[in-house]
């Protein structure tokens, strides 16, 4: 038996990891896997020097694009600059090192931090609690969708299991509510890119569980009808749900709690100051309305006096959803992000979301189609059908070619060859102005030849990709892609 496998294995569970201090005797491999699935020796590692790691790295990440690197108008994903103080504030040794055990006694700026976080979210969203522990935005969703099931279950409602959804909608709204037991039915949208309140209203019975929208919806338009859809859904016994992805369009101006939602998720990786893209770590906290309050997954934080503790006796809860409380770092971040905006900051932030986007949409709209009224929110989704299928990914790499990342491409469905684009309140116009002028370019080039970017990217590191392969039939490590070669 490998010496090193045995001491991490060795580690009792929940005990103290100082040696002598173990009451339970140590657990054997073997307890855990079945013996052929035990080796006694290392595997073949490669035997590379270390500066030659160091290069191959360092080049790997300097061929990474990120927003410090250029303009990422990635639209519904909110790709904006994300300070460097938030940074500086997460990784405080205080909070940096904390371990996820600590006893709440050692552990109360932490807590406070949480806390406050979670009182900060009731107030811009306009509701009654949070919870701070899903970890990400299709996660809080999810948690949305179990409340939601068992606020109809605690009212003996237990025929309601169909879940409304617009059909502009982001991916994983349907997936969550499936994944929480409703049958999905989908909400058309009027020609001008909104809800249709008519087939909304055509669909509501005694199964309604409840609807799920996002506003601004994916086209970056406001749902302007939305108290008329919040009265109908309730008044058919149903709750409603926001997916606050897209709230960088109003943060500060609006709240999903005024509007009547009932439960809402943000993804603080979007809007409060985290970056992200490639995998995590994310945060998407959910809150929800005075009646949701006691379905909130545990441990719920609660304060007593001075003192803040994690309460997890709570009958009525939906039961924890993840490991401890939340992903810490990203709450820090948004909370630094939130005490150093303030509410006039805030604000700004959705005005100058709007107006960027708004001035990218009129530029844009001078030699592409775009979906959608004149006015948008935060991001605006225009279309290259006219050049053919294919043409809104040749784009997309020729944008690569000319320094940019490309926009969300092929969402949402309801837009052929669609080009999704949110710039963001963190670009200047200047970038505004460059990206719109490599846009203008390479939609002249289409013009004059449909496949002139058939090829694109030709600059990046790597050509065109097989996406799907890549997604399917990924190859994960370095030894893997030995095996195969030999
Ligand atoms: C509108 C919308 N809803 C939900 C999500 C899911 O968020 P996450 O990626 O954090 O799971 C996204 C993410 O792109 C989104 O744009």
């Amino acid at each position: 038996m490998n010496y090193e496998y045995r001491n991490i294995f060795e580690i009792p569970c929940g005990k103290s990891w100082e040696a002598g201090e173990a009451d339970t005797p140590p657990v054997a491999l073997e307890e855990f896997y079945p013996a052929e699935f035990v080796r006694d020796d290392f595997g073949p590692l490669c035997d590379v020097a270390e500066p030659e790691v160091v290069r191959h790295y360092t080049r790997l990440a300097a061929m990474n694009f990120g927003v410090d690197a250029g303009f990422y108008p990635l639209g519904s994903c909110t790709m904006k600059y994300n300070p460097k103080v938030n940074e500086a504030a997460a990784a405080l040794p205080g909070f940096a090192a904390l371990h996820p055990y600590a006893a709440a006694a050692d552990a109360q700026g932490a807590l406070q931090l949480m806390y406050d976080l979670e009182r900060y979210l009731c107030e811009i969203c306009g509701l009654e609690a949070f919870t701070l522990c899903p970890s990400a935005g299709a996660h809080g969703e999810l948690v949305g969708m179990l409340m939601t099931r068992a606020y109809h279950r605690s009212r003996g409602d237990d025929g309601r299991n169909v879940m409304l959804i617009p059909d502009s909608a982001h991916g994983t709204n349907p997936a969550s509510a499936r994944m929480a037991g409703f049958d999905v039915v989908a909400v058309a949208s009027t020609p001008q890119g909104l809800l249709d309140v008519g087939d909304l209203k055509a669909k509501l019975d005694e199964r309604l569980a409840g609807m799920m929208i996002t506003n601004p919806n994916t086209l970056g338009l406001f749902e302007r009808d939305i108290l008329e859809i919040a009265a109908a859904v309730h008044g058919a016994g149903g709750l409603l749900y926001y997916d606050g992805a897209n709230l960088n369009a109003f943060v500060g101006r609006a709240r999903p709690g005024d509007m009547g939602f009932d439960i809402c998720h943000v993804n603080l990786h979007k809007t409060f100051s985290t970056p992200h893209g490639g995998g995590g770590p994310g945060s998407g906290p959910v809150g929800v309305a005075d009646r949701l309050v006691e379905f909130l997954p545990i441990p719920r934080l609660v304060k007593e006096g001075e003192a803040y503790r994690f309460e997890s006796n709570l009958p009525n809860s939906i039961g924890r959803i993840r490991s401890f409380a939340g992903n810490f770092g990203v709450l820090v971040r948004a909370y630094a992000y939130l005490r150093h905006l303030g509410a006039a900051g805030l604000r700004e932030v959705a005005d100058v979301a709007v107006l960027n986007a708004n001035y990218l949409r009129a530029r844009v709209a001078r030699f592409l189609e775009v979906a959608g009224e004149a006015l948008c929110m935060h991001e605006f989704v225009a279309s290259t059908a006219k050049y053919g299928r294919g043409s809104a990914a040749d784009v997309d790499k020729a944008l690569i070619d000319a320094g940019f990342h490309p926009p969300t491409t092929y969402f949402p469905l309801v837009v052929p060859e669609a080009l999704m684009i949110e710039p963001t309140e963190t670009e200047t116009r200047e970038t505004l102005d460059a990206f719109a002028a490599a846009l203008e370019r390479i939609v002249a080039d289409l013009e004059g030849d449909p496949h002139a970017y058939a090829e694109a990217p030709l600059k990046a590191p790597v050509r065109r990709l097989d996406e799907a392969g890549a997604a399917r039939k990924p190859v994960l490590t370095q030894m893997m892609a030995q095996t195969e070669g030999e």
